[in-house]
């Protein structure tokens, strides 16, 4: 044990001695007061703790001692209990065969002592009645106007509010997860509490500290700690940051988006600093030939838009950020900007023409500030003819004609390329894309007619029939006419002929026209032919006449030759005299004929 073990027990003693000496005047040795805990709504059991030998418990008075004033709030006698008038009235009864007092619906207002005596007043045990409520979730509120380190007084960060405990509980403020405590001229932690009239109480408590740069991101909370009967317990707020202010130390230039620039892409140019906030910023770049400085229009958010960007962007740019502050200016690094370019594609010859079987070269020319990759491709089918910038074309055919487009791109810088179509043009008389088409046609409806020639010159296109013709250019040499009609029955005989000619010649397509037999079957119910057509029977004749036609030959044939031979009978028979030439013979013969 030691000295100091001997020491802390001489201590103990005075201390216990002490106390003794100030306990109630007068009584010789007064016990501490039994300790029950409760919460606050629950029910307390207030159990008397005489024993026999000290009185008879079926009589006994129950006090309520507050500020050194007892009150009687409850008789037992002969084992019956009874209520006194006052703040306990009905809140009390008996329980155990007497020997406890039920008091229902705790309220911090109970937080007293208790007694129970019996007949004499030195029959007498006391119980200290202790009361608990746990405060809500504490909240928290951040000083949103935000704290500047050049702050020479600690400034609020947040006050923490835990309403409804009891008794008041104890707050910690905490930041990263370290507790704070208070601390001259950085840290000071203000807490005061407010009673509400149902007895329990809201605490407050604001916390001022000075922050660094270093507390922009710092996570801050309180802590309410408190008692229940089951023993303690804390509950905590959410985390919160403060916003921190704090001068720039550097300023610097951000391009998006990040990598090889490229004409025709949105590029932004944004300044950045290391403070907050953000000091306002200019945004400046070198004239190429003065090299003088000189400062970019910027969007309302001090960003430099280049939409879209073109070469003459390139250059060198920097920031300028001046700290309202310490009214210092700082200033960026410079960047170099490099907008990747290909210049127009020219193609020589820019409009060739060349004999069927003849040869052709065509170059194709552009600037870049890249290495450049050269491209043929085949316009309408989009194939690779050649690598390079040269395309060679010998013995050409007629099918040869038409686009060819060179394709310059930068392989370093995806997506920069740009072209030229080119058409070739071979010398010939017209080509027509059909030698004959047949169509099926409804009479008396109106129909589009097409014709497609090609050819160098380009060719012209007449019609041989009537209508409205209408001609759109397909590729330089080929031409396309579309020839609107009526379909009336001439036409169905004619059909249409197209002729396509040049100084080099003449070609022509042959239209057949058709009745759509379909079509045709419904046309008695059809609004658009003429009410003569819409007679089953002459439709049905109409429909069946380019066949019965051979008939009908037949049967005038064969006719004429009844009636010569008819003839001849009748002949020979008038010369022989056999045949009764009178007025009713005649009337016969003709009877007969006409069968
Ligand atoms: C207590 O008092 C009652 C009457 O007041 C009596 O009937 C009972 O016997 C007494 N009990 C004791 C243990 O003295
Ligand atoms: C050419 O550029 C366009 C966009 O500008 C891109 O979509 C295309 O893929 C590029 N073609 C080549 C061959 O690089
Ligand atoms: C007319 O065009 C056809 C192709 O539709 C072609 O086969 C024919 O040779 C051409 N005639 C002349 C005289 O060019
Ligand atoms: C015929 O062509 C003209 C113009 O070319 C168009 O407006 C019309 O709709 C076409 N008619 C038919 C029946 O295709
Ligand atoms: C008639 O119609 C049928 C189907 O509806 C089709 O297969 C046929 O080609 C058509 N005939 C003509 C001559 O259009
Ligand atoms: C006849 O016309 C009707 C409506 O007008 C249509 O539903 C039907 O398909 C047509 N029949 C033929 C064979 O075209
Ligand atoms: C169709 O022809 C028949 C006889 O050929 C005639 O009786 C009828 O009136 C005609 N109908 C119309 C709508 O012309």
């Amino acid at each position: 044990m030691g000295r100091s073990g001997l020491i802390c027990a001489f201590l103990l003693a005075v201390c216990c001695c002490s106390r003794r000496a100030a306990g109630v005047p007068g009584e010789a040795e007064q016990p501490e007061p039994e300790l029950v805990e409760v919460e606050v709504g629950h029910t307390a059991l207030l159990k008397c703790g005489l024993s026999h030998a000290q009185g008879n418990l079926s009589h006994v008075d129950w006090f309520s001692v507050h500020k050194e004033k007892r009150m009687l709030i409850f008789r037992v006698r002969q084992g019956q209990g009874q209520s006194e008038p006052g703040e306990y009235h009905n809140r009390l009864s008996l329980q155990d065969k007497g020997t406890t007092l039920v008091l229902t619906g705790v309220t911090p207002h109970d937080d007293r002592i208790f007694t129970c005596q019996g007949k004499r007043r030195a029959q007498e045990h006391r119980i200290r009645l202790r009361v608990y409520k746990a405060p809500e979730e504490p909240s928290i509120q951040v000083n949103t106007l935000g704290i500047s380190v050049n702050s020479e007084e600690p400034v609020e960060v947040a006050t923490c509010v835990g309403r409804n405990g009891y008794p008041v509980p104890q707050v910690t403020w905490y930041k990263n997860g370290q507790s704070l405590k208070e601390e001259k001229n950085r840290v000071h932690i203000q807490s005061s509490q407010t009673e509400e009239s149902n007895g329990l109480f809201t605490l407050r408590s604001v916390l001022q500290a000075q922050v660094s740069k270093e507390d922009k991101d710092a996570q801050f909370y309180c802590e309410l700690s408190y008692r229940l009967p089951s023993g303690n317990h804390m509950k905590e707020s959410k985390e919160v940051t403060v916003p921190v202010f704090y001068p720039a130390e550097r300023v610097w230039l951000e391009v998006e988006p990040e990598g090889m620039l490229k004409e025709g892409d949105r590029v932004e140019i944004r300044c950045l600093a290391d403070g907050n906030p953000q000091p306002p910023f200019s945004i400046i770049k070198q004239n190429l030939h003065t090299r003088e400085m000189e400062e970019e229009r910027t969007d309302d958010n001090g960003v430099l838009v280049l939409d879209p960007a073109q070469k003459e962007h390139s250059g060198r740019y920097e920031c300028q950020g001046l700290d309202l502050e310490t009214t210092t200016s700082l200033q960026s690094d410079q960047q170099e900007l490099v907008v990747n370019y290909v210049s127009d594609v020219r193609v020589s010859p820019a409009a060739p023409e060349s004999q069927e079987g003849s040869s052709l070269t065509l170059n194709c020319e552009a600037e870049s500030n890249q290495d450049l990759q050269f491209q043929w491709l085949r316009e309408k089918t989009g194939k690779l003819l050649a690598k390079g910038q040269a395309l060679q074309l010998h013995n050409l055919k007629r099918e040869e004609g038409g686009g060819y487009r060179c394709l310059a791109s930068v392989p370093s810088v995806p997506g920069l390329n740009r072209s030229q179509l080119v058409n070739v043009a071979i010398f010939g008389p017209p080509w027509m894309a059909l030698r004959e088409k047949k169509m099926w046609v409804k009479e008396n409806s109106v129909l589009n007619l097409s014709c497609e020639a090609s050819g160098h010159p380009r060719p012209s296109i007449v019609w041989s029939i009537q209508g409205t013709a209408n001609e759109q250019d397909q590729e330089p040499q080929s031409v396309l006419s579309v020839l609107n009609v009526l379909v009336t029955p001439e036409l169905l005989e004619t059909g249409a002929e197209c002729v396509a000619s040049n100084s080099l010649g003449r070609n022509t397509t042959i239209i057949f026209l058709e009745l759509d037999s379909n079509r045709t079957s419904n046309l008695s119910t059809s609004t658009v032919s003429p009410p003569a057509r819409a007679n089953g029977t002459s439709t049905e004749k109409k429909l069946t006449e380019p066949e019965s036609k051979g008939v009908v030959i037949v049967a005038v044939t064969v006719c004429v030759l009844v009636l010569a031979l008819l003839g001849a009978v009748l002949y020979f028979f008038y010369k022989k005299g056999k045949l009764p030439c009178g007025r009713s013979g005649k009337q016969e013969m003709e009877r007969n004929t006409s069968i």
